[in-house]
């Protein structure tokens, strides 16, 4: 259990925190002290969200949180957003890249645009994040990603999302050589499949694919977005501070591979 103090006053910008298991790691954040910015390409969702996340810490510290809107793909509204977001409430002590696009498709039926519309959005998007943030830091913060088990695990139909996030994986760790002396942490948090996401929708949109899904996972389930805010928090926190160019993974152990019961009824000799 965190305390209310444990982020107290830091700046949080959450690329992509307007829905979702990023915004689930802003309300989390906001409830332990922290002032939040969240950024999306829809500007009245973006709305919602600072407001959502401003109602629910009202009676704990009355900070509100702002919204910003950008298309991560785009530097120069990255880069606005980054400026507004320093003027409202100063420079950032955590620095999260979360945005990303999914469609599950085969190699086949994904046109190189389809293909490189994923890659943009997650793995530019996160180096535009993170490459123009540099400037918007204060020593000392905190830099995380938010990747996924496709990074590292094969997963049929997502051929775009696993070469995006695998670059993220990789981009990680590059940042954190190359920044660590300039006092900055640069990590990772890989979610498994979290209930009620749109990203979990969209590769189990059904309760029968959830089930055959949920069979296959270690832990025999999906999480929940306080499993990815309590992870967030530790590693932006002071807890966090020797932890640099890793990848938490926080899934469940579906990054493992197949758990599932026949998997492991194989006969033994
Ligand atoms: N199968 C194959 N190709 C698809 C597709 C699908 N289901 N959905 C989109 N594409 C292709 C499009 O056909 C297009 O390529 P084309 O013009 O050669 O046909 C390309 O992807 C770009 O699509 P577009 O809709 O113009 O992109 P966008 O930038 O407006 O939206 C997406 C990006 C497609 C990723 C959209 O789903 C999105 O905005 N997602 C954000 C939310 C999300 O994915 N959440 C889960 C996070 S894990
Ligand atoms: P989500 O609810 O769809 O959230 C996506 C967020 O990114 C929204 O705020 C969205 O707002 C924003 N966004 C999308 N494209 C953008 C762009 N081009 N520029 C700026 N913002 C953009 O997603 P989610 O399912 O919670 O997933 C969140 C993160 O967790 C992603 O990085 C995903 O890969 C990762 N992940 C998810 C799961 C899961 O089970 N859901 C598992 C593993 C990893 P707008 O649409 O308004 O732009």
């Amino acid at each position: 259990m965190f305390e209310q103090s444990t982020l107290k006053d830091k700046v949080v910008f959450i690329a992509g925190g307007t829905s979702g298991i990023n915004l689930g790691i802003a309300k989390g954040m906001a409830a332990v002290g922290a002032k939040i910015a969240v950024l999306g390409r829809n500007s009245d969702k973006a709305l919602a969200a600072a407001q959502e996340i401003t109602e629910s810490v009202k009676s704990i510290n009355g900070h509100s949180a702002i919204a910003l809107t950008a298309d991560v793909r785009d530097p120069e509204q990255v880069e606005n957003a980054l400026q507004s977001c320093v003027a409202q409430l100063g420079k950032i002590d955590c620095l999260i890249s979360g945005a990303a696009g999914n469609f599950p498709a085969p190699a086949l039926g994904i046109s190189p645009k389809g293909f490189k519309t994923v890659v943009d959005i997650d793995l530019l998007g996160t180096y535009n994040v993170f490459h123009l943030g540099f400037n918007h830091i204060n020593k000392g913060a905190s830099l995380i990603a938010i990747t996924a088990p496709q990074a590292v695990t094969v997963m049929p139909f997502q051929v775009h999302v696993c070469a995006a996030k695998a670059g993220i994986n990789m981009m990680i760790k590059c940042l954190a050589v190359e920044w660590g002396a300039s006092g900055i942490t640069v990590n990772g948090i890989s979610p498994g499949p979290i209930n009620g996401t749109e990203g979990a929708e969209r590769l189990a949109p059904t309760p029968e694919a959830k089930s055959a899904m949920s069979a296959k996972i270690a832990s025999k389930r999906f999480g929940d977005t306080k499993d990815i805010a309590d992870a967030a928090i530790y590693l932006a926190s002071d807890m966090g501070r020797y932890i640099n160019g890793t990848i938490m993974t926080v899934d469940g152990g579906t990054e493992l591979g197949d758990a599932s019961e026949d998997c492991l009824k194989i006969p033994l000799r």
